[in-house]
């Protein structure tokens, strides 16, 4: 156990490893209790420094049984083992083996990394450093090794072996009553990706031809009976796998291709070599028991994990503060398959919410860290929204600088550099240095520097010198243990539209054309002039959000209506009608502060709505979007001190109630005209048209009048498919109506004994804006349905409650803060990366209005005062709590 005073790992403390592992033969036995693992490793002196060098070996929760070095019983005093290591402090200077056979119990492991057991199936999790939970390791991302992995088991308990690679062996032993598999892995691989499972597996098989002809197996494995529910997963990754090769020229290298889905899972899903592991909500999926939202998290989390077979795996990560290097490049890929399998515009309008909502929260906190971090205390915590998302941004922004072609070309240089390699991102952006003849050193700020950039636009049109001067200032905000910043690289494009809705064409004074209409940002302050100009245009700036800043304008609310329903690029369209509604929402939260009414007065989003709705030619899942309002949270951000979350559900609720009112007429139209027997398609259409109905039945419902609430609950019944259920359901609930209660019970019976579906329930629940709220989660937590050993009952209750109620997560009273400090305690001895992420839920804390700042404080005292924390959760209450 490390303690809380540990000192942190650092990047500038990086040495190359003393050792290498060219093989690892492992041989598993598995046993619900003690599981038997023996090891054989060929390790062979790096090389590096010329002085010998002690073998040291990473180990956790392991009973050493036997060691061995070339064949040799190895004596007690030629090592030492403590909690988490083995030391051979003078082992030969030249390649030998090592034999090591350990014991653990998958049974009692709780964390989920590791081996561990999900209901009856044997599984393991080793990123990032579980494989030391499984036998002595140099458990280090840059040792790469090939592995051979033997599994054997009672064929009863376990008739389905996996490991990764191909299958080279399998036969019975003990007269069929026990059985083994040999997997065997040609691809030198990490230990993290290191993956073996063992259970009652039913399966789907498919085939994949890949573009040099090579037949690929595919497989799915889950739950016997949950068959049925595999074909979306299987379709997506055939989709996949043939956008990597056209998108990227990249093809499928092993015989067989497999995902396993379980029911226990820390994340999301698992890039292990050959064999992905998934949680089991992001495989399984049918018109009835998922929704579109369901539908689409499963074909982009299928793409991103079989993605870093080539972004991660084959490429893989020096050391851990290159995390970005395969997740954010990864999530760049993923959000483009997506993108290019449906409209860009609204691929890109999402993926900027949900950066937003998350990484800009991350970035304005306690929390706030680079997208490479430079030391951590607990490498689990930096699964984060900064290294994912902004780091999927930073790769984009190398897209907008270079344009497509020299971008891809950049990539392909990556792939046939560094195949094989554990690299580094200096060794990533090098690529596109080198295919651009660019300096990219200032671009490395975005890697280094925490904070989201604030720019701050000012143009103005001169008619005598038919000139627009655009004045740019940039800023970066300090974060914790980055007081002052350098300026950043920041590609904005831009356009100059016009009164008829065109763009003026881009001429910079300086005789220039802006290349790709894309402006870059070096210098702390910049003046552009655009010369011939023969109108007064309207500014559109970081048009698709080509830099991931927040952008502060001159922009009148007559150019963001303007823009809203004339600019060519659809992301901004969206844009400045966010931008209304934001200003909007925060004019209406300081009149409610101050005890005053809310006016009718809209600046003109009613208009602007009914303009977008009526208008015909936009896309119906874009019109969906722009019936979205800003969320509470984002709200919160934008305020940013003095936030007082109840007065902003107010102002938002009450500005859902007047659109709803005011645009009665046409959203029912909609709403009419989308209902005509539309039958159930799950393709981009049919998603598109359910979302813009259901858009517009949210914010008919929330007037509270009874012939819309009569429509959600007919809607409700008369559903064939999930996503119109659960979407009449969550418009229903956040209504203080009988016909709530009933709809929850009859949902219940509908589905209960389905988990992932009852996960929606709880998460229904806990999202109901209403004080009685707390008591009822309480209440559920004793639900024989609930269970606080599996990570998703507890993110679909008490997750959903911290994140998706802020209203009643930051009651008053301070016991919203309670119910989670509570639940972190109470989880953190069983599963600390659970405990950590809840816990992180408390990060904007110091934005609330003096009250409850001071109540969500004294929560996170509780926790750090609280004895034997894991270092997890410890480093999470420390950074909140720290003063900087
Ligand atoms: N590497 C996984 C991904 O694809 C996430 C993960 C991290 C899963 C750590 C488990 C443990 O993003
Ligand atoms: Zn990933």
């Amino acid at each position: 156990m490390r303690t809380e005073e540990s000192p942190p790992v650092r990047l500038a403390d990086y040495r190359p490893p003393d050792w290498l592992v060219e093989t690892v033969e492992l041989d598993i036995a598995l046993h619900p209790e003690a599981t038997l693992v023996r090891a054989s490793l060929l390790l062979r002196p790096n090389g590096i420094g010329g002085v010998p060098a002690p073998v040291v070996l990473d180990g956790e929760a392991l009973a050493l049984r036997s060691i061995k070095l070339d064949g040799a019983t190895l004596p007690q005093e030629q090592y030492v083992t403590t909690a988490n290591r083995l030391t051979i402090s003078q082992p030969p200077q030249r390649p030998f083996r090592l034999e090591i056979e350990t014991v653990i119990n998958p049974s009692t492991n709780t964390q989920l990394q590791g081996l561990y057991r999900s209901g009856s199936t044997y599984c393991t999790q080793c990123e990032a450093e579980g494989f030391r939970r499984i036998t002595y390791f140099p458990d280090r991302p840059d040792v790469m090794a090939i592995y051979t992995t033997r599994i054997e088991a009672e064929k009863a308990h376990a008739p389905v072996l996996l490991a990764n690679g191909n299958l080279v062996a399998r036969g019975d032993i003990d007269g069929g009553n026990r059985h083994f598999a040999i997997w065997h892995d040609p691809f030198p691989k990490p230990s993290y990706l290191f993956a073996m499972i063992g259970g009652k597996l039913a399966c789907v098989e498919d085939h994949f031809q890949t573009m040099s002809g090579q037949d690929v197996t595919l497989r799915i494995y889950v739950e016997p009976g949950k068959e049925a529910r595999c074909g979306h997963a299987m379709e997506s990754l055939k989709r996949a796998m043939r956008w990597d090769e056209t998108a990227f020229g990249r093809e499928y290298d092993l015989d067989i291709f497999m995902i396993v889905a379980v029911s226990d899972f820390n994340m999301g899903a698992m890039e292990n070599k050959g064999l992905n592991t998934f949680n089991d909500k992001y495989v399984l999926a049918s018109p009835e028991t998922a929704t579109d939202a369901d539908f689409d998290r499963i074909e982009a989390i299928v793409a991103h994990e079989y993605f870093h077979n080539w972004t991660g795996n084959r490429i893989t990560c020096r050391d851990w503060f290159q995390l970005c290097l395969k997740e954010g490049l990864t999530v760049f890929r993923d959000q483009e398959f997506t993108a290019d399998g449906r409209s860009r515009a609204v691929e890109r309008i999402s993926d900027v919410r949900a950066l937003r909502a998350h990484q800009f929260d991350e970035d304005a906190g306690p929390l706030a860290h680079p997208v490479r971090p430079a030391q951590y205390h607990e490498i689990n915590n930096f699964y984060t929204s900064t290294v994912y998302e902004k780091g999927a941004e930073v790769v984009r922004m190398l897209q907008v600088l270079l344009g497509p072609q020299k971008f891809r070309t950049g990539m392909d240089l990556y792939f046939a550099r560094h195949d094989g390699q554990a690299a580094t991102v200096e060794q990533f952006v090098q690529c596109f240095a080198d295919v651009s003849g660019r300096d990219l050193s200032q671009f490395m700020l975005w890697y280094s520097q925490a904070g989201t950039p604030e720019v701050v636009a000012t143009g103005s049109y001169d008619a005598l010198r038919r000139s627009y001067r655009l004045e740019l200032a940039q800023r970066v905000p300090p974060t914790p243990g980055q007081t002052s910043k350098q300026a950043m690289v920041i590609p904005l494009a831009v356009g100059l539209v016009r009164r008829d809705g065109g763009d003026l064409p881009l001429k910079l004074g300086d005789g220039r054309a802006a290349d790709r209409g894309v402006l870059t940002l070096t210098e702390p302050h910049a003046t552009l002039v655009f010369a011939d100009v023969d109108q007064a245009p309207v500014l559109s700036l970081n048009r698709g959000f080509s830099a991931p800043i927040k952008l502060i304008t001159n922009l009148s609310a007559d150019d963001l209506r303007f823009l809203a329903r004339c600019d060519g690029d659809l992301f901004n369209r969206w844009q400045a009608f966010h931008g209304l509604a934001t200003r909007l929402l925060i004019d209406n939260v300081s009149t409610l502060r101050a005890g005053t009414a809310i006016a009718g007065e809209d600046s003109g989003l009613t208009d602007a709505l009914a303009a977008t709705l009526t208008l015909g030619g936009n896309e119906p899942a874009f019109v969906a979007l722009m019936l979205t309002l800003p969320g509470e949270a984002e709200i919160a951000r934008e305020i940013g001190q003095n936030v007082d979350p109840e007065a902003i559900f107010a102002a938002r609720s009450a500005l859902k109630m007047m659109l709803g009112n005011k645009l009665a007429a046409p959203l029912f139209d909609h709403y009419r005209r989308l209902s005509e027997r539309i039958p159930y398609r799950p393709d981009p259409a049919g998603v598109g048209w359910r979302a813009l109905r259901n858009a517009c039945l949210d914010l008919l419902v929330a007037t509270g009048k009874s012939d819309a609430i009569a429509i959600a609950v007919r809607q409700y019944q008369a559903a064939d498919n999930m996503t119109d259920r659960i979407a009449a359901l969550s418009t229903l609930t956040l209504c203080d109506v009988p016909e709530r209660r009933a709809a929850l019970d009859n949902f219940y019976d509908r589905y209960h004994g389905d988990p992932l579906i009852i996960d929606k329930w709880f998460t229904l629940q806990a999202t109901i804006p209403e004080p009685a709220t707390l008591d009822r989660i309480k209440e559920l937590t004793a639900h024989p349905a609930f269970s606080f050993g599996n990570p998703n009952r507890v993110r679909a209750l008490i997750h959903a409650f911290a994140l998706g109620n802020q209203k009643e997560f930051n009651r008053p009273d301070g016991m919203g803060y309670g119910l989670v400090v509570e639940t972190v305690l109470a989880l953190d001895q069983k599963n600390p990366q659970l405990a950590a992420r809840l816990l992180s839920a408390l990060k904007s804390w110091r934005a609330l209005e003096p009250g409850r700042r001071a109540l969500a404080q004294e929560a996170l005292r509780r926790v750090s005062a609280a004895p034997s924390l894991s270092p997890d959760v410890s480093d999470i209450v420390r950074r909140s709590l720290a003063e900087d």
